[in-house]
């Protein structure tokens, strides 16, 4: 199609939108993939009441509203069914959140850096994305973020890219000092920080969203849940699609809840796997490793070529995670894997590094 006919037929502010761009897919087999913070366990219990849902049913549309799924959230994290909604992932509770919330020009304010998809979700809507900056240490700017008072805005807590956890003073913060809608995007929380959870029943503007697709390993079947005020999530149930989530999923997920010891006690080791490879990082290669209450560790490196280093990691069939953005032009950020594959990473690290 020629340039001339796309601009009568496409949006203008979509013409502009630069897309999100997800980590890379490996083709073929024999990878290490630890570019998109997945989890290396999913429980056996989990795919086996998969396989078991896997049956004649399949013809019949899923529960529009997700009701065993909701119960059993309302029963793990005490917080009444009205007040949750489930999505396609958590990507798509934040496509809600704008369409509910942010009309064209309205402002929608996140921290720089942060989860890029924030601001391409913002450009679709053709809202006003304000990035505000965080401190030299990956700090909150409280005071920044309350003066800018959006409609709408987005705090990753724990922190991504940089794994930083917030103390729930500066959440608090936030969410009193702002009278639009606040969003505490907990993808990471199971692995360590504060959880906004506490502040929902105080501040009717605060969203607490969660991900199966980290802590739970489930990032394959796309499961998201928000937690909120109930003005906002009937506001929310408004703007989504029928079957947002469909029935392997809710299986799965309520699968999941019912198996919250073995993925905690799984998520724990984890959590003392990063800080073991934290440490190596930083005794082999003399990295500047950030302080990490996630999933993953960000390295900042001063002396080598972070890309080379990504390049070469790559033809060891190593995927690991480059920003080419202000403040990460010179870091690496890989997910935790399991024992064997940090063994591998480490080990290649030493091959590619200097
Ligand atoms: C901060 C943050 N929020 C949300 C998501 C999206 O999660 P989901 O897989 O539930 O859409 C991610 C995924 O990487 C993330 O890093």
């Amino acid at each position: 199609m020629s340039g001339t006919n796309s601009a009568r037929l496409i949006r203008q502010s979509v013409q502009a939108l630069k897309a999100y761009v997800p980590g890379e897919q490996p083709q073929g087999a024999g990878w290490i993939k630890l570019n998109t913070n997945e989890n290396w366990f999913v429980s056996p219990t989990v795919l086996a009441a998969v396989a078991s849902a896997a049956t004649n049913d399949l013809r019949r549309y899923p529960d529009p509203v997700c009701t065993d799924l909701r119960t059993r959230l309302s029963a793990r994290y005490g917080v009444d069914l009205k007040r949750i909604i489930c999505g396609n992932g958590s990507d798509e509770l934040l496509t809600m959140l704008i369409r509910a919330i942010a009309g064209e020009g309205d402002r929608i304010a996140f921290t720089e850096p942060s989860y890029s998809l924030y601001e391409t979700l913002a450009q679709i809507q053709n809202a006003a994305p304000v990035a505000v900056p965080l401190g030299e240490g990956w700090q909150l700017p409280v005071d920044e973020l309350v003066a800018v008072n959006a409609p709408l805005t987005f705090i990753t807590t724990p922190h991504a890219p940089s794994g930083t956890a917030y103390p729930i003073s500066d959440l608090e913060a936030i969410a009193s000092g702002c009278t639009g809608v606040v969003v505490f995007d907990e993808a990471y929380v199971d692995f360590g920080g504060d959880t906004a959870l506490s502040l929902l029943d105080r501040y009717p503007n605060v969203v607490v969203l969660r991900t199966m697709s980290k802590a739970f390993g489930l990032a394959g079947l796309r499961l998201g849940y928000a937690f909120g005020s109930e003005e906002v999530i009937d506001a929310l149930y408004r703007v989504k699609d029928s079957y947002n989530v469909d029935h392997l999923t809710q299986v799965a997920g309520c699968a999941a809840l019912d198996a919250w010891d073995e993925y905690a006690r799984v998520n724990r080791e984890t959590s003392v796997r990063r800080d073991r490879v934290a440490s190596e990082l930083q005794r082999r290669f003399g990295w500047k490793v950030w302080p990490s209450a996630t999933n993953f560790i960000l390295v900042e490196i001063e002396h080598d070529d972070a890309t080379e280093i990504v390049s070469r990691l790559k033809r060891e069939q190593i995927l690991v995670r480059y920003f080419a953005r202000p403040r990460l032009d010179r870091s690496i950020r890989m997910s935790v894997g399991s024992d064997a594959e940090m063994d591998r990473l480490l080990d290649a690290l030493d091959r590619v590094v200097g």
